[in-house]
């Protein structure tokens, strides 16, 4: 039996599983797989491509009063009566802070080599700055350690939205650039203590749904309703929170300790592949995404972006700090944000309007575009010349109703899955320098606004009980990795 109810014969009873032919003991190598099969895929990955899961720490960790840690401004926005859908919060999540062990396990049955996670910073420093909380700390070395003694790669966030609520009360969070600093400073004691164990670090995850939804839209914490000029300010604070803790992570981290960032990049899509339209989709990612990628990647803000009336008010001195030059970039990808095309106009392109009939997964939010994970990656290497990319995040939620036999067939995200992996794999084949894929998410948790309602696990998780079951999509991915190609 497995610890939290999650057992071997479970596991292997699971139809998924079972009618992959797949045994629930050790995996084996790509290789010895791609000679004992003889289905070969054309949709093969470069050899030493990292394959993993991600997380978040309010996402899964709950044990919110446990061993010192301070609230985060997600506690609050979650106990704010009308945030949440399904008026849930993060307290208990996945009680991950105390099964991490049993979840290493979940890892392993999939075969991921890596895995992303985040570390909370009220944790660490429970008011933000000041005094650490050791205890705190302590927990992400447990982590580290049963991550490496299963043959587990860490990818470390620092920042996954939960904010001390001490510094959104002490000096309104992003909106001050004392914030910025205290980043800096929680980057530097964290990263001097972990990178012994862990080689890459990702500063800041998603500045622009960060910036848009918890700042302008009010639909993610802090919960502000700020206006355009206040939002370019927000986004210029924590910009120059990312290029300070880059220079923090330098100066404390252990020599050869790689840092780069994890963002949800705008991105346009050429609607229809002629030379013009990918001229186009390029000009337009570039400028969609000004206020961040496009000043961290080329120490400029653009000419469009400086000449509305409510830039960000910065210094000469900012712009370098924020284009510290990074070791790679890491890029979340679910959806094509743009159709583009090319237009006659002064900015040379244009976005096509949705149709009402595009087809979405389960939540609007979440159409489906698999050329997304092709050209996500393709416009960065292109664009800015970034020559190591991951995929932080991809994946799907979906309805995953266990069938009359118990299990999940969410075969809606293995279409998903399956056909950005093809769109990635034509990436790579391409040789665009993508090193990784870290699929979202490892078991179901707390998905921010809409609670425990949208599921995006390869297991699920019977939040009553805390039992976790792999889907079938968690056979899927499981069969990616040993084969280490499109199945
Ligand atoms: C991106 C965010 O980083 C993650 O926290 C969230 O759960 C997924 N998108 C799915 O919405």
């Amino acid at each position: 039996m497995w610890s939290n109810g999650f057992s071997r014969r479970h596991l292997g009873k699971l139809a998924g599983w079972a009618a992959l032919g797949l045994s629930t003991g050790s995996v084996k190598s790509a290789d010895a797989q791609s000679r004992s099969s003889d289905h070969k895929s054309i949709a093969a990955f470069p050899a030493d491509f990292r394959w993993g899961t991600a997380t978040s720490s309010y996402q899964i960790e709950g044990a919110v009063n446990e061993d010192g840690r301070g609230p985060s401004i997600w506690d609050r926005f979650a106990h704010t009566p009308g945030k949440i859908a399904d008026h849930s919060n993060g307290d208990v999540a996945d009680d991950h802070y105390n099964r991490y062990k049993d979840d290493v396990q979940l890892m392993k049955a999939l075969g991921t080599k890596t895995y992303r996670f985040s570390i909370a910073w009220p944790r660490v420093f429970p008011e933000g700055t000041g005094a650490p909380n050791p205890k705190g700390l302590d927990f992400y070395n447990r982590l580290l350690d049963e991550l490496l003694a299963n043959g587990i790669e860490p990818f470390a966030t620092l920042y996954h939205w939960d904010l001390p609520q001490a510094l959104q009360d002490r000096s309104g969070g992003w909106m001050s650039r004392d914030t910025a600093k205290a980043f800096a400073d929680y980057s530097a004691y964290v990263s001097e203590r972990l990178s012994d164990r862990v080689k890459h670090i990702f500063t800041i995850n998603e500045c622009s749904r960060l910036v848009q939804l918890g700042h302008g839209l009010g639909l993610d914490a802090p919960g502000l309703k700020l206006s355009q000029g206040e939002l370019n300010q927000v986004r210029h604070h924590v910009a120059l929170g990312h290029g300070l803790a880059v220079q923090a992570i330098r100066a404390y981290a252990k020599p050869g300790t790689k840092v780069g960032l994890a963002e949800n990049m705008v991105n346009g899509i050429p609607a229809i592949e002629t030379p013009a339209n990918i001229r186009a989709a390029e000009i337009a990612t570039r400028e969609l995404n000004a206020g961040y990628l496009t000043v961290i990647l080329e120490g400029k803000f653009t000419d469009a972006y400086l000449a509305q009336a409510d830039a960000p008010k910065h210094t000469a001195d900012d712009v370098s700090i924020i284009s510290s030059p990074i070791d790679f970039v890491g890029l979340n990808v679910y959806t094509p944000d743009h159709y583009v095309l090319a237009a006659d106009n002064s900015r040379g392109y244009t976005l096509a309007p949705f149709p009402a009939s595009f087809p979405h997964m389960d939540a609007a939010w979440l159409r489906v575009g698999p050329e997304a994970l092709y050209w996500a990656p393709r416009h960065a290497s292109k664009i800015w010349g970034v020559k190591s990319i991951y995929i932080t995040e991809n994946g799907t939620s979906s309805t995953d109703q266990p069938a009359a036999d118990g299990n999940i067939y969410d075969t809606d995200r293995v279409m998903y899955l399956r056909n950005y992996l093809l769109h990635l794999q034509r990436a790579t084949s391409e040789g665009v320098p993508v090193a990784g894929y870290f699929l979202w998410s490892l078991i179901d948790n707390f998905e921010w606004m809409d609670g425990y309602q949208k599921r995006f696990g390869l297991y699920h998780v019977d939040f009553n009980t805390q039992r976790r079951t792999p889907k079938l999509s968690a056979s899927f991915y499981r069969e990616v990795i040993r084969q280490n190609a499109v199945v």
